[in-house]
């Protein structure tokens, strides 16, 4: 196109300038316009680069509570300029559509974080990555249809298709998970699955290949495979495990969306999708570490339950020990440590201010107080820290799972509260139970255990928990708030 210029203007200038011919008037205007477009698309790499910084930013704050507010800002403006850039780098194709999809996302955004109940997180965290995996599978869709033969971009988007529809199934059956729905409650498997999954897998990967120079037929038929084996991949999996599915299914969102990037030639989708992916691998790795279980072993090992697993009667008949708010009261009278333990328990009872409280009554009486975390109580990660970060416990009073656990025995009173898998010495002794080998704050060695919860009912893994009918441990039976109301009530008349 310079060279072209020039050429023109040569040409031009051998002749009267006032008269300068045609062709180099429309050359210099082609020219303008390639000077134009060129710095605009600086100007929206720029945006892109700042958008990307601060996703980076965002996340490094999330690190720690004391900045993961912040952390959260950063990100969400990140996000604002990403759209401002692409919004006025002129590739709208509809305003209005354009701005009504914006305006009903909104709404849809602002009713659910209005609505959903801080217990109901994790379902939602699941389903905003299924409805990531979707998008990126329709823009990548949309992309295919302007394409006759779009070469390498083609397998791009065969790849958006198999990663984000297989996240899109994988993450509803998730959520349904979650939420506990009775038809995902129990793994669910057949026969020969592997191999079912192995043929739908290949038949993805050669249809994404065949992508180059596909079309929309392809493309289709690929996303419906596709939305089987994510459906597959994730019903067999047990409740227990779902800390890993979730992150792992994070991260495909994250990798759908970077290959969407390439598809539709977007480097702010190409970054955000990479950091989705790659953050959420690591989030899988520390998953698996919590669990202690092989990424390989949480996809494909085949839950068969336990044959010889005694049930909740023969486990808690004649050995439980209620115990009542007065009885708890006079037991910590005169203790030196205390450990809570909190669980997903203390989320549902939204107990947390009501702890710390009790926390506070016992400082005050030269008690030790430390609260127990571990990596995969509750629902989500971090979940228990978040809760206790809301009731400003200090930091530095919350100890990890190593950290606490020899110190265990030199605990006068561990208070469990809505806390089971994550305590459930059934880990450690029965190798065929759904949470076996997962590693456990060892609460049992503690010199007496305090149990707050409503019933004796399982928890997430559904399995029954000897602790409960441990010599040591006390059953405390209640909504977790309303027992330690009663409990600060019963301290304070002592
Ligand atoms: P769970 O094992 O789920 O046990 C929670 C206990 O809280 C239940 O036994 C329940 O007993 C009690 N509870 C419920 N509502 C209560 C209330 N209002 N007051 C008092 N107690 C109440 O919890 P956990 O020990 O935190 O373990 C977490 C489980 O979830 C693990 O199996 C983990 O693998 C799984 N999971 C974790 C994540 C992440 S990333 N953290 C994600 C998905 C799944 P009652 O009904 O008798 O009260």
């Amino acid at each position: 196109m310079i060279d072209n210029l020039f050429d023109t203007l040569l040409l031009a200038q051998e002749g009267p300038l006032l008269q300068m011919p045609n062709e180099a008037v429309e050359a210099i205007e082609a020219a303008a316009e390639t000077v134009s477009t060129s710095a605009a698309i600086s100007w929206s790499n720029l945006g892109y680069l700042l958008a990307a910084a601060l996703f980076i930013f965002g996340i490094k704050g999330m690190t720690h509570p004391r900045t993961a507010v912040r952390g959260n800002q950063l990100g969400a403006l990140g996000m604002l300029v990403a759209v401002l850039v692409v919004m006025l780098g002129g590739g709208v194709v509809s305003w209005p559509v354009a701005l009504i999809a914006m305006l009903a996302g909104s709404a849809g955004g602002v009713w659910l974080a209005n609505t959903v109940q801080m217990t109901q997180m994790p379902q939602l965290v699941a389903l905003f990555n299924g409805f990531g995996g979707i998008a990126s599978v329709l823009v990548a869709g949309a992309e295919l249809t302007k394409a006759s033969n779009p070469g390498i971009a083609g397998l791009a988007a065969g790849l958006t298709g198999l990663i984000g529809s297989v996240t899109f199934t994988g993450s509803l059956i998730a959520a349904g998970k979650l939420q506990e729905l009775p038809q995902f409650k129990k793994p669910w498997s057949f026969g020969g699955q592997q191999i079912a999954n192995a043929a739908l897998l290949a038949l993805c990967l050669l249809l994404s290949w065949m992508m180059v120079d596909g079309s929309g037929g392809e493309y289709i038929l690929l996303v419906l495979v596709a939305l089987v084996l994510g459906t597959l991949l994730v019903l067999p999996i047990g409740g227990a495990d779902m800390p890993v599915v979730i992150a792992l299914l994070n991260s495909y969102s994250g990798l759908a969306a970077a290959a969407a990037g390439f598809v539709i030639n977007n480097n702010v989708l190409i970054i955000a999708g990479s950091l989705v992916g790659a953050s959420g691998l690591i989030l899988t790795n520390i998953m698996c570490k919590a669990m202690n279980r092989s990424l390989a072993n949480v996809l494909f090992a085949k839950f068969e339950g336990s044959a010889t697993a005694p049930d909740a009667d023969e486990v808690y008949a004649g050995k439980i020990k209620s115990t009542s708010a007065e009885e708890v009261a006079m037991l910590l009278d005169g203790v030196q440590r205390v450990i809570f333990v909190p669980g997903y328990g203390l989320a549902v009872a939204q107990a947390q201010h009501v702890v710390r409280e009790l926390a506070n009554l016992l400082e005050a009486n030269g008690v030790v107080v430390e609260y127990a975390i571990h990596p995969v109580a509750g629902r989500m990660p971090g979940h228990m820290n978040v809760l206790l970060a809301e009731a400003d416990v200090p930091y530095d009073q919350l100890k990890e799972m190593d950290e606490i656990n020899p110190t265990f025995a030199q605990c006068d009173v561990a208070i469990v509260i809505g806390a089971n898998d994550v305590v459930n010495p059934v880990a450690n002794t029965d190798p065929t139970s759904p949470i076996a080998g997962m590693p456990i704050l060892e609460v049992h060695e503690a010199r007496t255990v305090v149990m707050i919860k409503r019933s004796l009912s399982p928890g997430f893994a559904g399995i029954p928990n000897p602790l409960f009918a441990a010599d040591n441990c006390l059953m405390l039976f209640g909504d977790g708030k309303k027992a330690l109301v009663d409990l600060v009530a019963a301290l304070k008349e002592n």
